[in-house]
């Protein structure tokens, strides 16, 4: 079977996590820190804070920017759902934007959004593929707000020659197990505000509190606990000392995919430069083509077929939003894999496979 994604681990990576178990230094130690300050090198961030996934480093990273009572937090609607639950949690309003051709949030529909109440914009980055960040940088700036860029899906993705996260207020990583890092569970934050960083790693362990001389005084919010694990942190580690390698092998994969099925794709960008955590496409008869790969031994994935403002949890207590083009795209919309173990060989049996279906005629 050509899985959708494999996770990537060297020896090294293996012999780093038995030297964790054996440490006996089982949480917060110096495997974690290693971590976060990797992640700061890759993006030009000054602190970063690793979590148990990224979900919860989603709702910290909200908590952290002290929403008000009414605050609304602008998200694409054709993402992973973590943006929802995480929004929600955080004790938000989710408003729901479009977006483009090229899956990414529509910076003209995030404008079109803007309350007083809005506090910060989400911008995702698509199955690895940058989104319009230096535009929802000068939107959040113009509305005196935060720019939170979720990159779950694209670390080791460039922007204008350097690793995403320049230019976002706070980035997040996810280290899930299908992801081009993955360490089975774990995310990170990364930022260069240090309120932000030091609440951040309060609600990781608990709570926030005011600290008079040296004992607690008061608590400013609630927390629980959303660490990482010190013996999962090293093969996170491991993926991000490859990451470069790891993507090339993915960017190779996808442009011969591109070059086999002969259409265009909306991430070969000059400029830009995709995680490719996976190809997307599109396709009249998405669950179809997914049915016939899989009887092929090709995993492909309909990601996206839901949308968040489709979700009962939004559904039910929010005013309805259209977001039509993300519609559009969520009924046709499939990932074909093109990850780190793959070849030219999978490349042209994926786009063979591709080009071979037939829908059935009704
Ligand atoms: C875009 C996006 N955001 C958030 C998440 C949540 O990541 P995690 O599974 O680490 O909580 C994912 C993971 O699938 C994702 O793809």
């Amino acid at each position: 079977m050509i899985n959708i994604n494999e996770p990537y681990f060297s020896e090294q990576g293996v012999s780093d996590v038995v030297h964790a178990i054996e440490s006996k230094q089982w949480v917060m130690g110096e495997n974690v820190k290693k971590l976060e300050q990797k992640v700061c090198s890759l993006t030009g961030m000054k602190h970063a804070v690793a979590f148990c996934n990224a979900t919860a480093a989603i709702e910290v990273a909200l908590r952290a920017i002290r929403p008000h009572r009414k605050a609304q937090v602008i998200t694409p609607s054709l993402t992973f759902r973590s943006a929802i639950t995480s929004i929600l949690r955080a004790g938000c309003e989710p408003v729901f934007a479009d977006i483009t051709e090229d899956y990414t949030v529509d910076t003209n529909s995030v404008k079109s959004l803007l309350t007083e109440d809005t506090v910060a914009i989400i911008g995702t980055d698509m199955f690895g593929f940058p989104c319009h960040a230096s535009k929802l940088r000068e939107i959040a700036d113009t509305a005196g707000i935060d720019f939170i860029e979720d990159a779950s899906q694209a670390i080791g993705a460039k922007s204008q020659g350097v690793h995403i996260g320049r230019v976002s207020d706070i980035i997040i990583f996810s280290f899930y197990a299908t992801k081009n890092v993955g360490c089975g569970e774990g995310g990170i934050l990364a930022t260069n505000d240090s309120v932000i960083y030091h609440r951040s790693k309060d609600l990781r362990q608990g709570a926030i509190y005011e600290w008079e001389h040296s004992y607690m005084s008061e608590t400013v919010a609630v927390g629980t606990n959303l660490r990482m694990s010190e013996i999962l942190a090293p093969l996170a580690l491991d993926g991000l000392n490859n990451i470069y390698d790891l993507t090339a092998v993915r960017r190779r994969n996808a442009s011969r995919l591109h070059d086999y099925l002969d259409t265009p794709h909306p991430h070969n960008v000059v400029g830009k430069l995709s995680s490719w955590n996976t190809y997307p496409i599109l396709h009249d008869d998405r669950d179809g083509l997914v049915e016939f790969l899989g009887k092929s031994d090709i995993q492909a994935k309909p990601y996206y077929d839901y949308l968040l403002n489709y979700d009962p949890l939004y559904q039910k207590r929010f005013a309805w939003q259209e977001t039509p083009k993300a519609l559009e795209i969520s009924k046709r919309i499939v990932s074909l894999p093109v990850h780190h173990k793959l070849n030219d060989i999978h490349m042209k049996f994926i786009a063979e496979k591709v080009k071979e279906y037939e829908p059935a005629t009704a």
